[in-house]
């Protein structure tokens, strides 16, 4: 299975001007533990880093200390995360049938849960990893933040990564949403906005986004719990 990793966002929400990934978790570049991860999961033959190129040289010292058994590819991000994703599939080698899109940020995600979803992406072209939600969730008017509606909450579930496709379909979708102006936060809602069925596999808790400062918390918490 091929994965490719999103990794070329800013640390904007972090409070600072770095890349987030490259911040400090247990010792470790928190992208380092991303790649553990995915270095561990068995399904995984091909690694593809989606990163601005000016952090490579850093990036590729961060894979060379980790000594992993699998060569790591670089790809050039873009300014969107769906930019990243598009330029990240224009690298996949011309063999790949299927591919798995994994956050670097979710750096706690399990190689069983990589694992998982590589397998299911046989059965299904397009799948996300998904947890059900535990907050009431309000929909909002931007301006005013008066509340429109409140969706019933045992159909939510707040998506993650893993999220699997079928290769050629979501270069279609991608290039579809060129075409229509679209603007995603995640490649499942492309496929979702082309008509295409999405699948969600269970996900973990514990498989957050590193997105604040209390993130990163809880983050180095979980990983001081599974190390101890
Ligand atoms: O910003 P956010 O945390 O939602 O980003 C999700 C993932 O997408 C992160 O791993 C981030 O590095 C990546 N990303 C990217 N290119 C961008 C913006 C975000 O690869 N331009």
């Amino acid at each position: 299975m091929h994965l490719l990793i999103p990794a070329a966002g800013s640390g904007k929400r972090m409070g600072g001007d770095r890349n987030k990934l490259l911040l400090s978790l247990r010792e470790k570049p928190l992208l380092a533990w991303t790649l553990l991860a995915a270095n561990a999961a068995q399904s995984i033959q091909w690694v593809g880093v989606i990163a601005q190129p000016d952090e490579w040289e850093e990036l590729k010292a961060i894979v060379s200390d980790l000594g992993l058994n699998r060569a790591v590819h670089f790809i050039p991000g873009g300014k969107t995360r769906q930019e990243s994703v598009h330029n990240g599939l224009n690298g996949l080698p011309d063999t790949a049938e299927q591919v798995l899109i994994h956050d670097g940020a979710r750096c706690l995600v399990s190689p069983a849960l990589i694992d998982r979803c590589a397998s299911a992406v046989h059965q299904y072209p397009g799948l996300i990893a998904a947890i059900p939600v535990k907050d009431t969730i309000k929909q909002v008017l931007p301006n005013t933040r008066q509340i429109q509606h409140t969706p019933d909450r045992q159909f939510l579930w707040a998506a993650q990564t893993p999220q699997g496709f079928d290769v050629t379909t979501l270069r279609k979708c991608h290039e579809e949403a060129r075409r229509q102006r679209w603007a995603v936060t995640d490649d499942a809602a492309l496929f979702e906005k082309c008509g295409l069925p999405v699948q969600i596999v269970e996900g973990e808790e514990t498989n957050l986004k590193v997105t604040t400062p209390v993130d990163l918390a809880i983050a180095d918490f979980i990983l001081q719990q599974r190390h101890a």
